[in-house]
């Protein structure tokens, strides 16, 4: 990403305080120091408005401080903050179990494993997938990304950054080639390729060097995130869901990023029909206060007492938080996003038909990627040409982010007005043009 550029005295105070003491793990795009936000605007600590087409990296999906959202943290911070799901009962807790097992794809009767974070809730279903087959080893595709911790790491295939230096990871994972048509590993077109992604895990991975019997799960996005928001064609999840299905394979469809409405359904597995064995999901499920979840048929979760838990998880203000946010979203932002992705997908194609640099626009509902080229016959990616349009909106009031090797990402909320979606992609064409004519 682009250099920070500081101009101004105060939000430079700022980015240097915050770098004496903050990791330098984290990955800064660009000096915006926050004040406060309202839906999808937001504004620096010098009153500086902006647009934020990224919403807390795909979180805050009731927008910035929703009011009914905010009403019910502080309607439940006044009765308690903390009681430690895991050892004592309480009704929240109960209810946002009750509502993401009755979400999830699948009749049979499901149950959740509350956490706080997205790798906390891989690995919750990673553990419990070994537990519950009993098999080592996983199945996890390049461009993945599945979280930090170290068994999460273990199948994030997103940026090579993320791993040196890590290793030993937890062993028995094998990442194969996902559903990337735009540059397919194998070299083919959608659909001559008859999904040739797919039958490489049982004609070559399978076959030569991980045992199926041993496999305890496939991990998949439904769309990837971090990877560089890839879209699989139609029939990869379900001719993937069949081959894993043959081989008494768990399913795990990791739904943090691409879940509670953001792709115009509550689950992203939906648009391919697909029930998973293992539905994970954290981010936009409490629209900014922290909570994951693994859910899984009641039929799988046959672990004791004590086998998995921790202190924080399903913590009452997030629980209060996710009832709000399940409620809009399920009510009418599912419903918009799903209105405002083709906005998007309808302008940047036009965008696309203008600028060769612009050389893949995909996505579906508010989860939209464009993946910037030298040009379109080359496909060579342009992380250069990427930073700089990022770091042009920015300075034009516009919040983006990148993924992936040369893309940017659009994530805003899932309320965002239309006025709001017309302004952002007006600035979003001023800096592609500022940056080429440059
Ligand atoms: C698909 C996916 N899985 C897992 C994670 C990890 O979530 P967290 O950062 O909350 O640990 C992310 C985060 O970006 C994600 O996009």
């Amino acid at each position: 990403m682009a250099q920070l550029e500081t101009t101004s005295s105060q939000i430079a105070q700022w980015v240097a305080r915050d770098e004496a003491v903050l990791s330098p793990s984290y990955t800064r795009s660009y000096p915006f120091v926050m004040d406060q936000g309202k839906g999808s605007e937001v504004w620096d600590v010098e009153g500086r408005r902006y647009i934020d087409l990224n919403a807390g990296i795909a979180v805050c999906s009731t927008g910035h401080s929703h009011p009914d959202v905010v009403r019910a943290i502080q309607q439940q911070a006044e009765r308690f903050l903390h009681m430690s799901g895991t050892d004592f009962y309480y009704p929240l807790e109960i209810q946002v179990a009750e509502r993401l097992c009755s979400l999830v794809p699948g009749n049979e009767p499901h149950q959740a494993f509350l956490c706080n974070s997205g790798a906390e809730a891989i690995e919750a279903a990673f553990k419990l997938a070994r537990y519950t087959t009993g098999r080592p080893r996983m199945v996890a595709f390049i461009g993945a990304f599945h979280g930090r911790t170290m068994g999460a790491l273990s199948l994030t295939a997103s940026k090579a950054v993320q791993r040196e230096g890590f290793a030993p990871l937890v062993p028995g994972v094998s990442h194969v080639p996902y559903a990337y048509c735009y540059r397919c590993a194998h070299h083919l077109e959608y659909p001559a390729c008859d999904l040739a992604c797919v039958s490489y895990i049982e004609q070559t991975l399978f076959k030569n060097y991980c045992p199926p019997r041993e496999v305890a799960a496939i991990f998949v996005e439904p769309i990837q995130g971090e990877g560089g928001y890839v879209v699989p064609p139609a029939g990869f999840h379900q001719r993937l869901k069949e081959l894993a299905d043959r081989y008494g394979i768990l399913y795990v469809d990791d739904e943090i990023q691409t879940g509670i409405g953001r792709t115009g359904k509550m689950f992203a597995i939906e648009h391919w029909g697909v029930v998973p064995d293992i539905v994970t999901v954290a981010k936009g499920i409490a629209s900014g206060l922290p909570l994951g979840a693994a859910v899984a048929r009641k039929s799988l979760m046959t672990w004791k007492p004590g086998a998995h838990g921790n202190t924080f998880g399903g913590n009452p203000l997030a629980c209060a938080a996710a009832v709000e946010t399940l409620r809009l979203v399920e009510d009418e932002y599912m419903a918009h996003a799903a209105a405002m992705g083709e906005v998007f997908m309808e302008r940047l194609r036009g965008m696309q038909r203008r600028y060769e640099q612009i050389g893949d626009v995909r996505g579906l509902g508010l989860m939209v990627g464009i993946e910037m080229v030298r040009d379109a016959a080359g496909r060579q990616p342009a992380p250069e040409l990427r930073d700089a349009v990022v770091q042009a909106a920015f300075e034009r009031g516009l919040l983006l982010l990148g993924c992936g090797a040369s893309t940017i990402r659009l994530c805003p909320a899932l309320n965002i007005p239309r006025a709001l979606v017309d302004e952002s992609l007006k600035i979003l064409e001023e800096s592609l043009a500022a940056v080429l004519k440059a």
